[in-house]
């Protein structure tokens, strides 16, 4: 009987999740597995809900964001009777080898569903870029890109009327994406949860800005950080600035994937297959100072990914 590989996009969708969809797909089938696309997230795997992905189903997606299987956020693989019911369905359908692609909440599936004998391996995608494991997730760059083009076009308009601008950008409870994209798009300050930032500092830095000619600036705040909107209030309150909020929200999840996006999860994709085939199991796959890396699941759940805190100072020394 034709093995089987069950495939699943879990948690926030990234850009690049469809590119790694079609790497597993054609992978799989190149070295003579049938695999199964599970529908929904783990919401689909409850509910049996699936489709046997084949070489067609899989064309023109590399170039599309989201994810064709669909995905969402599925509070039952907290649960001990989630989780086996899932594996009661994944041993139904006489599948043994399961390729997560999502975010953390997707390790911790893994893990727990490893436990239970399923063969897993977890492909790191989030814009969020908060996995330990990995230098970068799928869809990272992307969402990365996508904002810098936002930011770029909010300078105009923070240019032309003298104004601050508080940029809201995602990351969940860390400031990864935010602190890159403000080194990139030159944003005057950049906020981030995992440092204490000093909007007195930032005040008086604002006025000293102002007479030395500067007139507008753009501050990266990263949602962790707290509201943006009562952080705009307060320079406001402190500075003769007009303060605008722009949250760029959802953009940041959508849109075609860059090519570095492609070609990790093109990586990624085949890479999690070729582990399967060689019967390995528990292991994240990862990017590691350029090169593929794999961790236990576990280790990569119980370990925190550090901000790298000199591209702050450097951001800093350059918004002079
Ligand atoms: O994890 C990706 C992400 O976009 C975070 O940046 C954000 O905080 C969260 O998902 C939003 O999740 P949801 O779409 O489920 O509200």
């Amino acid at each position: 009987m034709t093995k089987k590989i069950g495939l699943i996009t879990s948690g926030g969708d990234a850009p690049g999740m469809n590119a790694a969809i079609r790497a597993v797909t054609r992978y799989g089938i190149y070295l003579g597995y049938k695999v199964i696309g599970i529908k929904r997230g783990f919401k689909g795997l409850l509910e049996d809900d699936f489709i046997e992905l084949n070489l067609r189903s899989v064309s023109g997606i590399i170039n599309k964001g989201g994810t064709i299987l669909h995905t969402g956020r599925c509070p039952e693989t907290k649960t001990r009777a989630g989780m086996n019911r899932a594996v009661s369905v994944l041993k139904e359908l006489g599948i043994e080898s399961l390729v997560i692609i999502g975010g953390d909440g997707s390790l911790a599936a893994g893990a727990e569903l490893t436990k239970r004998s399923i063969k897993v391996i977890n492909i790191p995608a989030s814009i969020d870029n908060d996995i330990y494991g990995t230098d970068e997730t799928i869809g990272y760059d992307t969402a990365l890109n996508t904002a810098i083009e936002a930011i770029d076009k909010i300078r105009d308009t923070a240019t032309s009327h003298d104004r601050v601008f508080v940029v809201e950008i995602m990351g969940r409870e860390h400031g990864f994406l935010t602190l890159d994209v403000g080194l990139a798009a030159g944003c005057e300050f950049i906020v981030v949860p995992e440092r204490k930032f000093n909007i007195q500092e930032m005040i008086s830095a604002l006025s000293n800005a102002a007479r030395k000619g500067k007139t507008s600036e753009i501050v990266a705040f990263a949602e962790g950080a707290g509201s943006a909107a009562d952080f705009a209030a307060k320079i406001q309150k402190g500075s003769s600035y007009e303060v605008r909020v722009s949250a760029l929200g959802y953009i940041q999840r959508g849109g075609n994937p860059t090519a570095r996006t492609r070609m990790l999860a093109t990586i990624f994709g085949k890479e999690a297959v070729e582990l399967l085939h060689k019967g390995k199991s528990n292991l994240l796959v990862g990017l590691t100072n350029g090169k593929i890396s794999t961790m236990p699941i576990e280790k990569a759940i119980k370990n925190e990914k550090q901000l790298d805190i000199s591209k702050l100072e450097l951001a800093k020394n350059l918004s002079l």
